[in-house]
């Protein structure tokens, strides 16, 4: 691997819920090289989402480090860009609008900060859709400009959370090589969580298979398959057999006496019970 670029050393994130400790994440540890493709995929619960936003910098640890560049991640930066599940726009402002955001903190001119934008929107091919609100767009339109604002201030790491959970199979199956496309284009270190292990090895160099209770890297299966890909390749299908048997493997992780695990349940049946 060349030199990591992105890497989590020893990171564990506990939560509190309902006045008891909850581990959502124990000992993780990943080094991610520069312009490498990494998928994550998991149980609903067993810290993904937590993950990611670790790396962004929208969360800190409980104990670990997160580096980015040799940097200790300790707050968002410009460098790193965050596409979320849901395009999160903001509806009373136009596509542009919404993608400016992205360079909020920036300092570069108004200028630049508009050509950044008009270059970004035609990436993801909402060149037409600049000065329409995000009602008057489809899902897929939708989350290129949640995409084209995550890569808006031209960040070399891009980090994406179920990005086309939403999308029907055909929206999906485009703008996963639309994805494609930029990553080879812009040389990003991209990391990108799904539910769908298809995606994970269609677009992963390597897929981080995730186990729960309490949130922990079970496996890491590289994905040495030249690309461009065929999705109905026997290598791509093989690949997300094994991925799934890994995901499915029995045996609990053990964890510390006394200690909750992430999404055991209990806390759900506590607050049900509270709500009665
Ligand atoms: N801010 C928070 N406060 C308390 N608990 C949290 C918080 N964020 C996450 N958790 C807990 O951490 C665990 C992991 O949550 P996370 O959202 O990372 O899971 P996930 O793998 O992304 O799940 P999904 O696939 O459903 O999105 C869950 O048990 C959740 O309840
Ligand atoms: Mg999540």
């Amino acid at each position: 691997m060349n030199r990591p670029h992105l890497t989590a050393e020893h990171i564990t994130r506990q939560f509190q819920i309902d006045g008891e400790p909850l581990i959502a994440l124990d000992d993780i540890n990943l080094d991610i090289a520069q312009g490498e493709f990494v998928t994550v995929v998991g149980a609903s619960g067993c810290g993904k989402s937590t993950l990611l936003r670790l790396f962004a910098g929208l969360d800190i640890a409980t104990s670990g480090t997160i580096r980015h560049a040799d940097e200790q991640v300790v707050e968002p930066s410009l460098h790193r860009g965050i596409v979320f599940q849901e395009p999160r726009l903001f509806p009373w402002l136009t596509v542009e609008k919404n993608v400016s955001l992205g360079l909020l903190n920036s300092k570069l001119t108004k200028a630049r900060k508009a050509d950044l934008v008009r270059e970004h929107l035609e990436l993801v091919g909402l060149s037409r859709f600049t000065n329409v609100y995000p009602h008057q767009l489809s899902g897929g339109m939708a989350q290129r400009a949640g995409i084209a604002r995550g890569l808006v201030s031209r960040p070399n790491v891009l980090l994406l959370d179920e990005p086309f959970g939403a999308l029907d199979a055909i929206t999906k199956a485009h703008l996963q090589d639309e994805l494609q496309e930029i990553w080879a284009k812009e040389n990003i270190t991209m990391v990108l969580v799904t539910h769908d292990v298809e995606e994970a090895v269609y677009l992963g160099d390597r897929v981080v298979v995730m186990s729960p209770r309490p949130g922990r890297i079970r496996e890491v299966v590289p994905v040495k398959l030249a690309r461009p890909r065929r999705r109905t390749s026997s290598d791509i299908a093989n690949l997300r057999d094994r991925v799934l048997k890994s995901l499915h493997a029995t045996g609990e992780n053990t964890r510390p006496k006394g200690l909750k695990s992430a999404d055991d349940g209990s806390h759900v049946e506590r607050a049900v019970a509270l709500a009665r």
